[in-house]
This record gives structure tokens, C-alpha cells and sequence, in this order.
């Protein structure tokens, strides 16, 4: 299944969906990474891996719409699909969103309703959960509000800075996004309206935790 992702940064989303392909368990042909920052380590990732890569820089286009079709034009030229955000860090114009809808995933570092936007992690610490994780949801032009696939979560310790909250998250990521991409690209995963469907029956409003997949059918 072709797919075209989009990063901003590290990349390390990015590199376990490239690990996943390359250990034969992701069934996706990666067209192209796009970046709209020329410095993200990400597109190092991906070039490495032998992958296609392109900058369009939201800084080139004078407003978000403008930005936005140069990106689709950008996107559409590989015919993904699927588009996946793998910590692509901007809002994104409605009619942007609803070209993609039902076709773009995203991955939020947050168990979505809750934390919604940036900082997730400082505002977990600060509002004192005792737990955070990670959710990969369809992109709506809710911003982080789309139907939620998966969840996994962490416990918060005791003495957690942001950045040991964010490396126990990023792991949990790392499992769920080539997962529910795996899921989306045997065909078994679907958006439809505001439900998500697995396997043709509508999936619980928080998706499914990912503790609750036998671990054989996980991996
Ligand atoms: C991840 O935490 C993702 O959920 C968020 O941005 C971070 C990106 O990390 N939106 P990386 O670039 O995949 O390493």
C-alpha cells in the first residue's frame, strides 16, 4: 500500500515504521517522507533507508491554506493511500483534512481526550495523573480530536521530568503506530463517520489499549 509521511523532527516514529517494513511485518511501500523543516533529523532517517524525501517549507507560502495546497500537491504527486503524521507539528487547514479524511493517521503524545495540542507531557506532570501514554487517531478537522484506533499507556513516577515522561511515551509509540498502520493497510481497519471500525465492528470512543492484544497477533 503506497503511503507518504509527514515529520517535523527526530523521526524516531518515523524509524519504527521503516524497521517495521524492513522486517517484512509492514506492508507498505513508504513513497516519500516530507518535512516542513529542511532540518529534521527524520529526513536523515529516511534517506538512509533509501527513501524519497522533500521539503516544503510552511515559512515559503504567505498563509496556511497556501502552505497546505502546496503540501497536497507535494503529497498527492506519490498517490499515498494512506498519509501518516509521524510528529508532524502543524495545524492543518480544514480542507487539507477533509481531502485526507479517512486516509491520514496521526500520532498524539497523550491519552487523547485528555492533553490535547503541545506540551503533553509538562501539562501531565503539572495536573499530577498517575498515568499518560500515546494514541494514534484519524485526523478530523478537530484538531487531535479525530476517532481514536489505539491507546497505550504509562505509569508517571514519582520525580518524572517531561523528557522521562516523553522516552517511556515515545517507546509505547513506537508499538502503536506500526501497528494501527499494519491494521490500515491489510484493509481491516476503517473510519466511518465518527466511529472507528477493525475488522468491520465499531471499536470502543477511547479505541483499543494496546495491553489488550494478545501479544501474538500484536507483533
Ligand atoms: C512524538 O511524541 C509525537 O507523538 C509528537 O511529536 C513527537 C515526534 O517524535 N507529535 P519523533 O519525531 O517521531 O521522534
Amino acid at each position: 500500500m503506497p503511503v507518504v509521511i509527514l515529520i517535523s523532527g527526530s523521526g524516531s516514529n518515523l524509524q519504527s515504521i521503516i524497521d517495521g517494513v524492513q522486517a517484512g511485518d509492514l506492508p507498505i511501500d513508504i513513497r516519500a517522507v516530507i518535512s516542513n523543516q529542511a532540518e529534521a533529523h527524520g529526513l536523515q532517517r529516511a534517506k538512509a533507508a533509501g527513501i524519497h524525501t522533500e521539503v516544503v517549507n510552511h515559512r515559503d507560502y504567505p498563509s496556511r491554506e497556501d502552505f497546505d495546497r502546496a503540501l497536497q500537491a507535494a503529497i498527492d504527486a506519490h498517490e499515498p493511500a494512506l498519509v501518516i503524521l509521524a510528529g508532524f507539528m502543524r495545524i492543518l487547514s480544514h480542507a487539507f483534512v477533509e481531502h485526507y479524511l479517512g486516509r491520514m493517521l496521526n500520532i498524539h503524545p497523550a491519552l487523547l481526550p485528555h492533553f490535547p495540542g503541545l506540551n503533553t507531557h509538562e501539562r501531565a506532570l503539572q495536573d499530577g495523573v498517575q498515568e499518560h501514554g500515546a494514541t494514534v487517531h484519524f485526523v478530523t478537522t478537530e484538531v487531535d480530536g479525530g476517532p481514536r484506533v489505539l491507546q497505550a499507556r504509562v505509569p508517571v513516577r514519582a520525580g518524572d521530568s517531561p523528557d522521562d515522561l516523553a522516552a517511556r511515551v515515545l517507546e509505547q509509540e513506537h508499538r502503536i503506530f506500526p501497528q494501527a498502520i499494519r491494521w490500515f493497510a491489510e484493509g481491516r481497519l476503517k473510519m466511518q463517520y465518527d466511529k472507528v471500525l477493525l475488522d468491520d465492528k465499531p471499536l470502543p470512543t477511547s479505541g483499543i489499549d494496546f495491553a489488550d492484544i494478545p501479544a501474538d497477533s500484536a507483533d
